[in-house]
């Protein structure tokens, strides 16, 4: 009897036949539209934060003086890089992002910098229709630049832990403020995860990243993860963030340890990427008043 699969799952199989059949369409515009869409907006986004020191206050936090390797899932324009180097310039930065143009963007920013960089541009694109899979091949050298920008998806790359696992453990690893582009609905690698909405995306990303840094951390290192939403300003709301980190990191040795927020403004006036907040727990659909970026730190 022939299997039925739910339709993602179909159209992931339809997409392996017709490469064997060697039958797939041309590219559509759509995702490289999209990439660029969202690292123009994303620029406008990263310079308000910059411009109220939230970067500073996310690099202080996670004390890069003691730090020599760090490792930054979805580095965005490199702002966020730009603060960690600020707080200690010896720093070795690997930075991995699914979208090719913010690791262009990043790699332009510290070239002009004088900074070692390199980008390490690893996949083939597939596509059928409206859908797109990403082909990562493995990579074969150890970084020797200061900045190693890779590109890489996070939730669907079979080789990227290993490889990371192969440079040496790691001192820290920072995952601030993860979003992605709206054609990440129409990658086929993710459709196996069944994500259905943006809060569910943030949380299988940071979910990954919670064992990657079981897996590649030093005994003591520190995994950071910021998000924006409403301030956590009583410690209901507290309680709730702290909690639900426990219960990410519960499938690790990782012990979650510490909550801190810094009041910031969305920008204004500026095609920007918008917060899409996850309402849930004790967290109110209507108080978002007063706006934090929320620091979760954890200590393997
Ligand atoms: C909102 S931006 C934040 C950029 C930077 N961390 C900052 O704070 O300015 C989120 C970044 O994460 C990247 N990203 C989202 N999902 C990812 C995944 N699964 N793997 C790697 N990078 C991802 C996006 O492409 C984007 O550059």
């Amino acid at each position: 009897m022939e299997r039925i699969f739910d339709p993602a799952t179909q159209i992931f199989l339809n997409l392996i036949v017709n490469l064997q059949k060697g039958t797939i369409q041309m590219p559509n515009k759509k995702l490289k539209e999209e990439h660029q869409i969202y690292i123009n907006k994303w620029k406008n986004n990263a310079e308000t934060f910059d411009a109220q020191k939230c970067y500073s206050w996310m690099a202080q936090k996670i004390s890069t003086n003691q730090k020599k390797l760090i490792l930054d899932i979805g580095c965005g324009d490199g702002t966020g890089l730009q603060a960690l180097l600020s707080e200690n310039d010896k720093l070795k930065i690997i930075a991995i992002d699914e979208n090719i143009d913010c690791l262009k963007e990043t790699q332009r920013k510290f070239s002009s910098q004088g900074f070692g960089t390199e980008l390490i541009e690893r996949c083939d694109l597939i596509y059928d229709n409206k859908y797109h899979g990403y082909n990562f091949k493995s990579i074969d050298k150890l970084p020797e630049q200061q900045i190693t920008l890779i590109h890489s998806d996070l939730l669907s790359d079979p080789y990227i832990e290993p490889y990371l696992n192969s440079i040496g453990k790691f001192d820290a690893i920072t995952i601030w403020l993860i979003g992605t582009h709206t054609e990440r609905r129409h990658c086929m690698n993710i459709f196996p995860l069944n994500i259905t909405s943006d809060a569910q995306y943030r949380l299988s990303v940071q979910n990954k990243a919670y064992e990657l840094a079981d897996e590649i951390l030093i005994a003591g290192g520190i995994l950071q993860i910021v998000d924006r939403g409403q301030a956590p300003n009583t410690e209901l709301l507290k309680d709730d963030i702290i909690n639900a980190h426990k219960d990410q990191a519960s499938v690790t040795t990782l012990e979650v340890f510490d909550l801190d927020y810094m009041i910031y403004n969305e920008p204004i006036n500026k095609s920007s990427v918008q917060m899409k907040t996850s309402v849930g727990g004790v967290f109110s659909e209507h108080n978002l008043s007063e706006l934090a970026m929320t620091s979760i730190l954890a200590r393997k």
